[in-house]
C-alpha cells in the first residue's frame, strides 16, 4: 500500500457522520439547524483546536469574498470557520474520501455549502488552474507528507502572485524518540516531522517569503490546562475529539507528553508568494 492509502486508511472512521450526529443530539443540539460554532468541539483535528484555527485566521488576514484553498481540510471545522466568520470562500481538499462525504454533508447542515466545499484529493497534484487562489492554509497535515517540497511547489503554482500561505503544523523541536500511536499516525510508516528549519528551507526553495513564524506551544498547553482543569470541575464534555477513536486517549496523551517535554512544537508559518 501507498503512504497515500495508509494515511486515509488512519483517519478512516468508517461511522464518523453518524457518530458527531448522534453525540451532539446527545448533548442537545439541534443537528438540522447547526451553526459551524456547535461543531467546533468535533471538527478541528489539531493542536490548539478552535482557538488556533481563530488566531490563524487572524494572523493571515483573512478577508470577506477572500477565495481559499484549505489543504488537508479534514471534515472541514477550520474551512468553516473561514467562510462563516471572516467571509471567505473556500474550497478544501483532502486525501480520505470519509472526511470529504462527512466535511460536505455537515457544511449543508450549517446552511454553509454556498460558502465551502470539499473535494478528493492528493496535496501533491492539485485540479486547480494556476494562480487560482488569495490564500492557501495547511492545519496540521505536513506531518503526513513525506515529500512537502512537491506540495509546496503546488501550493505556489495555484496561489496568487503575493498570495499568503499558511502553515501550522507539528514540527520536530528537539532530538528524542517520539511516542506513538500519535493523532496523525500509529507508527512512524506515515509519519514525517521535520523541523521548523526544513520548512523554511522547503518554503523559500518552493517561492515564498516567509513573513512571520509562532510558536503555538505555550498558547497550547494554557488551552489544554484549562480544559483539564474544567474537565476535574464539570466532568468530561460530551462532545470532543474522543469520539474519533478508542485509541484516542493513548494518541491524544503522547502528543501533550511530546509537548509538555519540548520534543515536537506546534509552530504557525505565514509565507508569501514571490
Ligand atoms: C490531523 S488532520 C487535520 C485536518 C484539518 N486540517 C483540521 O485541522 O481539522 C490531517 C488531514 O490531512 C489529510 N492529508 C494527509 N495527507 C494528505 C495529502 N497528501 N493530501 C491531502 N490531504 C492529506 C488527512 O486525510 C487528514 O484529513
Amino acid at each position: 500500500m501507498d503512504t497515500e492509502k495508509k494515511v486515509a486508511a488512519h483517519y478512516t472512521h468508517g461511522a464518523l457522520e453518524q457518530t458527531i450526529l448522534d453525540t451532539l443530539r446527545a448533548a442537545g443540539k439541534d443537528v438540522d439547524r447547526l451553526t459551524a460554532t456547535d461543531l467546533s468541539s468535533v471538527d478541528e483535528f489539531h493542536l490548539g483546536w478552535r482557538d488556533a484555527t481563530i488566531a490563524f485566521a487572524k494572523d493571515l488576514r483573512l478577508a470577506t469574498g477572500a477565495r481559499v484553498l484549505d489543504i488537508g481540510s479534514g471534515v472541514g471545522g477550520p474551512a468553516r470557520y473561514f467562510a462563516e466568520a471572516r467571509g471567505c470562500r473556500v474550497t478544501g481538499i483532502d486525501l480520505t474520501p470519509e472526511f470529504v462525504q462527512v466535511a460536505n454533508a455537515l457544511t449543508r447542515r450549517c446552511g454553509l455549502a454556498d460558502k465551502a466545499e470539499f473535494r478528493e484529493a492528493n496535496a501533491a497534484g492539485l485540479m486547480f488552474e494556476d494562480a487560482v487562489f488569495d490564500t492557501t492554509t495547511m492545519i496540521h497535515v505536513g506531518m503526513n507528507i513525506p515529500d512537502k517540497a512537491a506540495v509546496f511547489t503546488e501550493v505556489r503554482r495555484v496561489l496568487k502572485p503575493g498570495g499568503k500561505f499558511g502553515v501550522y503544523d507539528v514540527m520536530r523541536a528537539k532530538d528524542g524518540e517520539v511516542p506513538y500511536p500519535m493523532p496523525w499516525a500509529r507508527t512512524t510508516e506515515t509519519s514525517f516531522l521535520e523541523t521548523p528549519a526544513a520548512y523554511q528551507r522547503l518554503l523559500a526553495h518552493a517561492g515564498f517569503e516567509i513573513e512571520s513564524e509562532t510558536d503555538r506551544s505555550a498558547f497550547v498547553k494554557d488551552l489544554a490546562q484549562k480544559r483539564r482543569a474544567e474537565a476535574a470541575k464539570s466532568g468530561a464534555p460530551a462532545l470532543g475529539l474522543h469520539i474519533l477513536g478508542a485509541d484516542m486517549k493513548e494518541r491524544l496523551a503522547n502528543v501533550t507528553g511530546a509537548l509538555e517535554s519540548g520534543l515536537i512544537a506546534p509552530i504557525q508559518m505565514i509565507a508569501r508568494a514571490i
